[in-house]
């Protein structure tokens, strides 16, 4: 087997930096390249600046102060790193369609497959591809089509190594993982070689008995399962807190309960205004698109049924805002707090923050957001992709905060998004002083629950309680 001295990652976002940051930090004698298109997201990544990093990630701004620039390097040169390197991993994005066939619910594999034909342009050698993106099943099979449709005599192993860090803990997720998943051609001497070699890298520091290894189908298809089966759950418990609203049980209390059965377990039972992020909604949607593609309507409706509960609730909570206040918010000064698709991170891919401004801007609401880690430009850009508005008309209808300085002046209600904990500690009392009256606070955390904050005059409203 070749020792492996250099490996590239091609995508250096939300799982490429991460990843590769701590198989650098845990195998100091490989050399880490990853490279990507986005030049000021490289020049980000390669900056001094270590509070700006194109990924807000705890933890990783100090593996990378031990790594960065002796055993991983950020580059946008993919040539010379595709050629060096005898493992190459693809971590590009790959969002749900937004045309053609397929549109709304298969993955856009078009980033896929241009790193594919950049590698087999480039190779000149044997190489070791490694799926970390989300894929769909079978995907394996298109990228080694057309890696051995360019006539080559290099042998191309093609692994599934599926990524399963949660942001916001995604450096914590990596040093200790439940499971390391390889899926590869199990029933040749060169797949098997292939898992191997990746195999040993995740040695390092992970025990032998939570690496398994699957076939390659198995590998793609857990990664979608898994999520599918982690987004069921919030599903499950936000369908129950809408009836926990209409009687007189609490959701908190019903999750406590029901958590405590060893066979259903504690985690992931936080009901919310509705998941959000790069994969639930994507993956879902594109195990319902590959059950469709099979004929199998039952099935694709059954996990279908997950995003339609979680797009109910957060409709349901809008409509809770509008019926509190009267059933009007125009004109009115109403604050988001959090922005994010959850605490400490600064991604805000499909987060339910987006669909709450969008319905509140329909309604006139004045907005005036304040997120730790999500800057102006963000809000905008994904209110812009949501909305048919255009940038200057957004600004007319929001106000970002740098900090919470005159952020609930006069405001009339609070909308809790994103779990902060900073949100819990501030000063309520002052912050109620500085409002209108009445003073609403809609928590789609249940964050503030502990905070007593109806005893301070507020009239707060959480979930499923
Ligand atoms: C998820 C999977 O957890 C991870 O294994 C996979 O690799 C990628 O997708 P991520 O989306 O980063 O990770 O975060 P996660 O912690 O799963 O949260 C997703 C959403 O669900 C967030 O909006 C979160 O606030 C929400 N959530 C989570 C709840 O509303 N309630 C819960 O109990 C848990
Ligand atoms: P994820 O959450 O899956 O990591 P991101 O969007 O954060 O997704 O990161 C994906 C990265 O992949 C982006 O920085 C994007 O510029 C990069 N990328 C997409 N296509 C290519 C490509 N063909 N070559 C190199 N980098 C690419």
């Amino acid at each position: 087997m070749t020792k492996i001295s250099k490996i590239c990652c091609i995508g250096a976002g939300y799982v490429g930096g991460p990843t590769m940051a701590v198989l650098a930090l845990k195998n100091t004698d490989i050399q880490f390249t990853i490279v990507d298109v986005n030049q000021q997201r490289i020049d980000q990544w390669n900056s001094e600046d270590l509070d700006n990093l194109p990924v807000y990630e705890p933890g990783l701004a100090e593996i990378l102060t031990q790594t960065r620039n002796k055993n991983l390097f950020f580059s946008t040169e993919i040539d010379q790193a595709i050629k060096e390197a005898q493992i190459i991993f693809i971590s590009v994005n790959t969002p749900t369609k937004s045309y053609g066939i397929g549109k709304g619910y298969a993955a856009d594999l078009k980033y896929i497959e241009a790193c594919t034909r950049k590698i087999a342009e480039v190779a000149t050698d044997d190489k070791i591809i490694v799926e970390k993106s989300t894929l769909p099943v079978r995907t394996a099979s298109t990228i080694k089509e057309i890696l051995h449709y360019k006539e080559s005599s290099c042998q191309f192993q093609i692994l599934s190594n599926p990524e399963f860090l949660a942001e916001g803990t995604a450096i914590t997720d990596l040093l200790n993982p439940d499971r390391v998943l390889i899926g590869g051609d199990i029933h040749t001497a060169e797949g098997r070689a292939a898992i191997q070699s990746l195999s040993e890298i995740y040695e390092k520091w992970v025990p032998k008995d939570k690496i398994i290894s699957t076939n390659i189908w198995s590998s793609e298809l857990s990664k979608l399962v898994a999520n599918a089966f982690l987004a069921q759950r919030i599903s499950s418990i936000n369908s129950i807190s809408a009836l926990c609203e209409a009687t007189e049980a609490d959701v908190e209390e019903v999750a406590f309960a029901i958590g405590k059965d060893q066979r259903i377990g504690e985690k992931f039972l936080k009901s919310s205004v509705g998941f959000g992020g790069s994969c639930f909604q994507k993956d879902i949607l594109n195990l319902v698109y590959i059950a469709r593609s099979y004929n199998l309507h039952e099935v694709a409706d059954y996990w279908e049924q997950v995003i339609l509960l979680n797009d109910y609730q957060k409709v349901r909570f809008f409509q809770n805002i509008m019926k509190q206040m009267h059933g009007t918010v125009s004109e009115k000064k109403i604050v988001l707090l959090g922005w994010a698709f959850k605490k400490n991170t600064n991604d805000t891919r499909e987060s339910a923050a987006i669909d709450i401004a969008k319905l509140l801007i329909e309604e006139q609401a004045q907005l005036h957001i304040f997120d730790p880690k999500v800057n102006e430009k963000q809000i905008v850009q994904d209110l812009m992709m949501k909305t048919n508005f255009l940038q200057e008309e957004i600004l007319g209808k929001i106000k970002v905060y740098t900090s919470i300085n005159q952020l609930f002046d006069d405001a009339h209600a609070v909308v809790i998004l994103t779990e902060w904990d900073e949100f819990v500690s501030y000063d309520w009392k002052s912050i109620y002083q500085q409002m209108e009256q009445p003073s609403f606070v809609f928590d789609g955390r249940n964050l503030l629950k502990n905070n007593d904050l109806n005893s301070i005059g507020f009239r707060y409203f959480g979930i499923g309680r």
